[in-house]
């Protein structure tokens, strides 16, 4: 059956607090909203229609073309918001999924359960409910002598009775397209919040003899709509359990599941080990049997298999298989570390290509640079990139030597083989097979440390009388 979407996004937040729209506050490092669209992608619906409301450009921009918008001028309730898409959705013929941008958890395979049932019973309506041991702030189910559903009622529009009522609305629901649009004519907003309630739908359809189910979750938690900041800390809490237990499930090892933060759309291979303090972002990709961690940071990069990074942060990296990197590194945007190299403690990488088997141990800032394979910087090595105007290009050819303290002063080229004498400041190429010297000679002149002491000495007294 043909399958459609209406996502609820147009509501101010006002409990959030926030200048950000409250759809867009992110949960695993997703905005909320994102979850929602997502999710609706894998089960494949035909059209996604997104209500938006006064000022909501920040969402159009965040979804962009993924999905269609509807402006919600006034915020007058959730009916109010689902009969905004009747222009666009009153043809169509089958399915419409209504659900809130706010419930980021609720995952596709539930959907899925959930539309089963609605399809199989040839419902007019199908609720997506859940037990909830507290249930303040939600709609409750109330059901007939039969036990079937036969209305919603708001928790402000509760009597004492319904309130103790723990079956509640999760807020999404699976409609016969044109029964929808035609039961939402009859909505008003005689209610305490005077607005047009979306679950007064339930209350019609049932009144007009239409088959309402009601999808009950095995787990509430998975419906659980943010609309403050508790409970933003809560769904995060919740995405992480369920995100760190799929990694262990795909043979990932989390030493402290509690302690480790994985957003949603990471991928990490197998036999992976990784320490608590660690947090991978966005886009990064884990290959297999690597050790991350403790304490380190990882954001929208590629790390291939058997890599070690500790006590580092790294971001919009590319670092190859058997790498190591830290303890205490920064790989800064475009570092890209072939296989086997070695960056150590206190080592900065900007924008730089590392060739296989290079090392760079201790100590040093390589920016803007190619470098080739198995070339060692000695501690405290550094590329000079930038004058003040410009960012300059470094470029070291294979098994070159840089030794420590050299100011490679850019742009500059060292030869294929080269050796650099630590201490060097470089200003001019060095050709391949070459040693550069560029430091002031060294001279002993014998006996005068004893004498540069007494000298010293004397000048002291004569400062402090
Ligand atoms: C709603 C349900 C409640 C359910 C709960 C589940 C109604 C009347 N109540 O209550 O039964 O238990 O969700 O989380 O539907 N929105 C608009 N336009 C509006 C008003 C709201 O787009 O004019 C959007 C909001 O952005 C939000 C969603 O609809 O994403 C739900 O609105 P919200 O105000 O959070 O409803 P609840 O009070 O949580
Ligand atoms: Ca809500």
């Amino acid at each position: 059956m043909n399958k459609m979407a209406i996502v609820l996004a147009a509501g101010q937040g006002k409990r959030m607090k926030s200048k950000l729209y409250k759809v867009l506050h992110p949960v695993g490092g997703k905005p909320m909203v994102g979850h929602v669209v997502d999710t609706l992608h894998h089960i494949e619906v035909s059209r996604t229609l997104v209500v938006v409301g006064f000022g909501s450009e920040a969402v159009q921009n965040y979804l962009g073309d993924k999905v269609e918008y509807v402006l919600q001028e006034q915020q007058l309730g959730t009916g109010h918001a689902v009969l905004q898409a009747k222009p666009l959705f009153e043809k169509e013929e089958g399915v419409t999924i209504v659900i809130c941008g706010d419930t980021p958890l609720i995952q596709h395979h539930t959907l899925q359960e959930m539309i089963k049932l609605h399809e199989q019973t040839g419902a007019a309506a199908t609720i997506m409910t859940a037990e909830m041991v507290q249930p303040a702030g939600y709609g409750r189910i109330i059901r007939n002598a039969e036990g079937s559903v036969s209305r919603i009622v708001e928790h402000k529009d509760c009597t004492p009775e319904e309130a103790s009522v723990k079956e509640i609305n999760t807020g999404t629901y699976c409609f016969d397209n044109q029964l929808l649009f035609e039961a939402l004519g009859h909505v008003t907003n005689d209610n305490t919040q005077n607005e047009y309630y979306l679950t007064d739908v339930i209350r019609i359809l049932a009144g007009q003899r239409k088959g309402i189910q009601a999808y009950l979750l095995e787990d509430g938690s998975e419906s659980i709509g943010v609309n403050d900041r508790p409970a933003l800390a809560e769904a995060e809490q919740l995405l992480k359990r369920r995100i760190n237990k799929q990694h262990m499930i795909n043979g990932v090892t989390l030493i402290d599941p509690e302690n480790t933060y994985i957003e949603a759309d990471v991928q990490i291979g197998m036999d992976t080990v990784i320490l608590p303090g660690t947090i991978l972002r966005g886009s990064t990709l884990i290959g297999e049997g690597c050790t991350l961690g403790p304490n380190t940071e990882i954001t929208d990069s590629t790390v291939k298999d058997e890599v070690t990074i500790k006590q580092s942060v790294v971001q919009e990296a590319f670092v190859d298989s058997f790498a190591s990197v830290g303890p205490f590194a920064y790989l800064r945007p475009g570092a890209k570390l072939g296989q086997h190299v070695k960056v150590g403690d206190f080592v900065e990488i900007k924008n730089a290509d590392l060739g296989e088997g290079s090392k760079v141990s201790h100590l040093s800032y390589i920016g803007d640079a190619t470098v080739g394979k198995n070339v060692n910087f000695g501690c405290g090595a550094i590329t000079v990139n930038y004058d003040g105007f410009n960012k300059n290009l470094t470029e070291i050819d294979d098994d070159a030597f840089v030794g420590s303290n050299v100011n490679l002063i850019a742009p500059v080229k060292i030869g294929k083989g080269a050796y650099v004498v630590a201490g060097s400041t470089i200003t001019q190429p060095v050709e391949a097979g070459d040693l550069a010297i560029a430091r002031e000679r060294q001279v002993n002149k014998p006996g005068y440390a004893d004498k540069i002491r007494s000298r010293m000495k004397a000048r002291k007294i004569n400062k402090s009388e």
